[in-house]
């Protein structure tokens, strides 16, 4: 699509490739990664990252929609992707047609799977520990086993389960040792397949510089599935890892406007001068995925100076009061200047996306994930090399 707007992410991939060797590092060597790609790589361009990290050395890649793996086959991804987010009959042929390596998490799914493949297809098989949103109940679990012994076509390559509090890991008394516990008693069932068992996600990954080395964390090599922190960030409370975030959020002043005491600002006039002031319109909203509670809450930074929005957040634009910028800096004419939402700038200077997800009672997840299609991704970096934009 032709780009005629100045808000743009910028997607740093050597950011990625750095967040990548922290994954890679505490990983070691013969355990399952799966970089989690879903949701468009959490806002970052799903194909683009997945190629980045495909060149490296990952192998599998994490999607939740048929669609999500759809689209990576079709612009030629060629790793295994494996579909966490379900499926009914139409899917499981999407699933196969593509050669997706589909999660399953009820008996009426395995049963589309094998009634639809005409050929072996590997399978992972989901158990429900403590999430209670998807899979197998444990009780399953030898049933399930025999079922598969039986079966010619279904191949079982893994179990696994989604820990609910990923960053209480390292502790032998927290929900994840408890599921871990489970999914370890889990295996016992299906000793005859040879599989491995997945679980940790950023916060349970982030956790295990901390475990004992008793602890059931240390105890088996449980797969890994990063989301979060492969962009950067870290669940809170996790121990610092130097990642480095990989999405910037940028636009640029498009008009600077003087407005007198007393003038009001956007919609609702919740916003009104006390002084004569000096404006700044930047043409990004909540359709981009401004949040509109930073209304009259958040800022922004322009030339390296931190400056307030004022008035409710429209659609397509918001303000910003660049009077104080203006007196700090002497400079006067500000417009078409790059204005940082999140990320980093020109100039180094940083706002952590966390810092959005506070001030709106959110999370670094639905911060990325919330920047709409239509703001393009400009990718950057070394690793960036010949992966098309
Ligand atoms: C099944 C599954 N595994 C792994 C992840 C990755 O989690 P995180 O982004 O916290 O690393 C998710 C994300 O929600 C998930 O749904």
């Amino acid at each position: 699509m032709e780009n005629f707007r100045q808000t743009v992410t910028e997607i740093n991939l050597d950011h990625l490739l750095n967040n990548w060797s922290v994954v890679t590092r505490l990983a070691g060597k013969d355990r399952f990664v799966c970089p989690m790609v879903k949701a468009n790589a959490y806002g970052h361009g799903a194909f683009q990252v997945a190629t980045c990290l495909e060149r490296e050395s990952a192998k599998y890649f994490g999607v939740c929609l048929i669609e999500e793996g759809l689209s990576l086959r079709e612009a030629g991804l060629k790793s295994e992707l494996l579909v966490f987010g379900g499926f009914d009959k139409q899917g499981a042929e999407k699933i196969l047609e593509y050669q997706m390596t589909p999660v399953i998490s009820s008996w009426e799914q395995l049963k589309f799977i094998e009634s639809l493949a005409d050929s072996a297809v590997k399978i992972h098989i989901k158990f429900e520990t403590g999430m209670n949103r998807l899979g197998f109940a444990p009780g399953e679990a030898e049933k399930i086993s025999e079922y598969l012994k039986k079966s010619k076509k279904l191949k079982l390559k893994a179990i696994l389960t989604h820990l609910a509090c990923g960053d209480d890991a390292a502790s032998d008394a927290g929900m994840s040792s408890m599921q871990l516990r489970t999914l370890a008693e889990l295996k016992n069932y299906f000793k005859s397949f040879d599989v491995f068992a997945h679980a940790l996600n950023s916060g349970g990954i982030l956790s295990l510089s901390e475990a004992s080395e008793t602890s059931v964390l240390k105890k088996e090599k449980w797969g890994f599935r990063p989301g979060l922190m492969l962009y950067g960030y870290q669940p809170a409370g996790t121990k610092n890892a130097d990642l480095k975030p990989v999405m910037s959020f940028k636009s640029t002043i498009q008009t600077q406007r003087a407005v007198k005491t007393g003038a009001s600002v956007s919609y609702g006039a919740t916003w009104k001068a006390q002084r004569d002031s000096q404006i700044a319109v930047i043409p990004a909203g909540y359709a981009d995925g401004v949040k509109r509670q930073l209304s009259n809450s958040g800022s922004v930074t322009v030339g390296g100076q931190r400056a307030p929005i004022i008035g409710v957040i429209c659609m397509d634009f918001f303000m910003v009061d660049l009077t104080d910028v203006i007196s700090k800096t002497g400079r006067e004419n500000w417009q078409n200047e790059e204005v940082l939402l999140f990320g980093e700038d020109a100039s180094g200077g940083f706002v952590s996306a966390d810092e959005w997800a506070k001030k709106t009672n959110s999370i670094s997840w639905e911060i990325l994930t919330s920047i709409s299609e239509r703001v393009p991704r400009r990718f950057h970096g070394n690793a960036f090399g010949n992966i098309k934009d």
